[in-house]
């Protein structure tokens, strides 16, 4: 039988730490090696884990993770580009283990980490998922992501193609607010 909301503890959303680096490795790897949903099919090695966590914090890069009982759940960060014409914009990546999926944690998470991206002025926020992963576009419609395309067989795993969609939200503040500085 399923989990249910009796047999899991509610999650506490907070900032990525050092503390939190081979948790949410962990996690990483076990959504990862579910082999539907990531670009992973497994965690990277955890130093290059260390190195991404670490360079997103001295980034101030938007980065929270879900804990329960100690334990990582579930993360979103959201990465700002690099090149001085795309540095308005930021990729949002998100997972939560199996037994805390379906209960509105992935909501809470994302709309922390988005809140964030909007503190650090970032103007767009975006994104991509496999098409046949309802959840988490449901996720993204209802807190605002809006589709801008389709790559068709974009992905192959196991060998079955699946499209990807490419969603994105505008922050339209931030967006007038950086091009006066640009
Ligand atoms: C995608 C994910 C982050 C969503 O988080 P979650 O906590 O499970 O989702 P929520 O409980 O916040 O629910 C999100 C919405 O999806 C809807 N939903 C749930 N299951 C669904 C399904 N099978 N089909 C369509 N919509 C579904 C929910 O109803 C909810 O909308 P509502 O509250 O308006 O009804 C989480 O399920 C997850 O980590 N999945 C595996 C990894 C993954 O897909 N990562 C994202 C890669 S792009």
């Amino acid at each position: 039988m399923g989990k249910t909301m009796t047999d899991v503890a509610s999650p506490a959303i907070v900032p990525m730490a050092e503390v939190y680096i081979e948790g949410f490795h962990r996690a990483l790897d076990t959504v990862a090696r579910e082999r539907r949903y990531l670009a992973f099919l497994e965690a990277p090695p955890l130093p290059a884990t260390r190195d991404f966590v670490r360079s997103m914090i001295e980034r101030r890069n938007p980065q929270f993770v879900a804990v329960a009982k100690d334990e990582v759940v579930g993360w979103c960060d959201i990465s700002r580009h690099e090149r001085p014409i795309h540095a308005h914009r930021g990729t949002l990546g998100m997972g939560i283990i199996p037994a805390y999926r379906g209960r509105g944690l992935g909501q809470q998470l994302i709309e922390t980490t988005i809140e964030a991206a909007r503190r650090q002025g970032l103007a767009r926020i975006e994104l991509s998922a496999h098409a046949d992963n309802a959840r988490a576009i449901a996720l993204y419609r209802k807190v605002g992501f809006v589709q801008e395309g389709v790559e068709r067989d974009a992905i192959c795993i196991d060998g079955r193609y699946c499209d990807t969609i490419s969603m994105a939200i505008i922050d339209k503040a931030n967006r007038d607010a950086w091009r006066a500085t640009a």
